[in-house]
């Protein structure tokens, strides 16, 4: 057994690993299998900040650079040695290593006592190789949280292929099914500042909190953010824009990356609501979600741009899940539609959800200011988009184990054996 088949997060799966900070990382691998993983975990989202290099010739490689340079945040170190020569090699390591750097060992052997003894040495995880790179980096970003075991908040961008396709009020319905049903803390982030409906589907006036999160986003804290909520729910809230034109911003990606940062760290589940626009702040948004969720039409300029949209993620976001396809308003009389399978099959993923085009249902929920969930809860269209919230908010978030404990139990379990 290894570690890597336990990595969690990879496709399919959503659970979310925390983001890697500004920190300067150096790997010494020995095999290229190894390298070649850990670029994998260099060039993952998540890392975006950090920077990472990776040298070949493991720890000895790692000595002789070090005595002539300083090292950085991290080292990581692989080794296929035997246990008392490895820990002999991080001995002469220790000597030319500032004190303040951490170091994860790459180890090729499941030794429960080795383990013990390099976490007693001050090394500050041992992972067994072959490593999966999402492992790797959950490792590495679980160095540097402050505390082990806060929740990290999930991120759910919702996106339409085209305008109109009903992006929004899925995002606004499913987010209501989660913090109802699910029983989870869930903020809506209603990103079409100027024609945003989040607010006119929950009835409300919206506070417009979002201008003032956006225009000095280094302010943006847990009590800023609760001030600038508005509550729709016991356990649902709205972070919407003022609604209109007649103010003018410009949002950058890093704006919204602040937020999304101080949220991820408050509430489990947001869920972002893109506008149907093409701009750097909304790629950048796509790209660090945790799980994205498409929105089409059975139509050809839905098909064009869902399938440009998951060819790029499919290159952009290896470690990440696929978007989840939803395609809406199906069955529109007399209007003639690409049939799901073939929909799909273009594309290169599964149907997700399929809902049915039902003007009534929908018209008359918006008209009341209710979620279609809450005012026509049998109809088809209510069971499908149901059914879709429970898929990605499906469980309460798992608070992350430290993950020195968790190793430590696996090791322990092996031991056992
Ligand atoms: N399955 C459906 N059947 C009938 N009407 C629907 C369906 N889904 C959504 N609608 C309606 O379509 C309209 C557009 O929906 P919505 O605003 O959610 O789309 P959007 O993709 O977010 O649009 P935009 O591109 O403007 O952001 C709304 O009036 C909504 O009630
Ligand atoms: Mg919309």
């Amino acid at each position: 057994m290894t570690m890597h088949g336990e990595a969690p997060g990879l496709r399919g799966k959503a659970t979310p690993v925390a983001l890697v900070p500004r920190v300067n990382i150096q790997a010494f691998c020995e095999l290229p299998r190894t390298a070649e993983d850990v670029r994998a975990a260099f060039a993952d989202r998540r890392m975006a900040r950090a920077h990472g290099t990776v040298i070949t010739g493991g720890i000895p490689a790692a000595i002789r650079l070090y005595q002539t340079q300083s090292t950085p945040n991290l080292l990581i170190v692989e080794s296929d040695a035997p246990r008392d020569e490895l820990l002999t090699n991080l001995a002469s390591l220790a000597e030319v290593c500032q004190p303040d750097t951490k170091v994860v060992v790459i180890g090729h052997m499941n030794d429960v006592i080795l383990y013990r003894e390099l976490i007693r040495q001050g090394v500050s995880e041992y992972i067994v190789a072959p490593i999966a790179p999402l492992h790797l980096v959950e490792t590495i970003a679980s160095l540097y949280r402050n505390d082990k075991a806060a929740p990290v908040g999930r991120v759910i961008a919702f996106l339409g292929a085209r305008g109109g396709t009903g992006s929004s009020t899925i995002a606004h319905n499913c987010a209501w099914e989660i913090a109802r049903a699910v029983d989870i803390e869930t903020t809506i982030f209603d990103l079409d500042l100027a024609y945003g409906t989040a607010a006119l589907n929950f009835n409300i006036d919206a506070s417009g909190g979002i201008l003032e999160a956006i225009s000095q986003p280094e302010r943006v804290d847990s009590l800023l953010l609760d001030r600038l909520l508005t509550k729709l729910g016991q356990k649902l809230s709205l972070l919407a824009g003022p609604g209109g034109v007649d103010k003018d911003f410009a949002v950058e990606a890093h704006a919204v990356e602040t937020i999304l940062t101080a949220m991820r760290a408050t509430v489990p589940i947001v869920v972002v609501d893109l506008p149907n626009l093409w701009a750097p702040w909304v790629k950048f948004t796509l790209q660090h979600a945790d799980q994205i969720v498409l929105t089409a039409e059975p139509d050809l300029a839905s098909l064009r741009n869902a399938k440009a949209l998951f060819d790029m993620f499919t290159v952009s976001r290896p470690n990440d899940p696929l978007p989840n396809l939803v395609l809406n308003k199906v069955g529109v009389p007399k209007r003639p539609e690409i049939p799901a399978a073939d929909f799909a099959k273009a594309v290169g993923t599964n149907v997700a959800a399929s809902i049915p085009f039902d003007p009534l249902s929908f018209g008359t929920a918006l008209n009341n200011g209710r979620m279609l969930l809450d005012a026509t809860p049998k109809v088809k269209a209510a069971e499908a988009i149901r059914k879709l919230a429970h898929d990605f908010g499906g469980d309460k978030p798992a608070r992350p184990v430290a993950t020195t404990s968790s190793v430590l139990k696996k090791l322990l379990a092996l031991g056992k054996k």
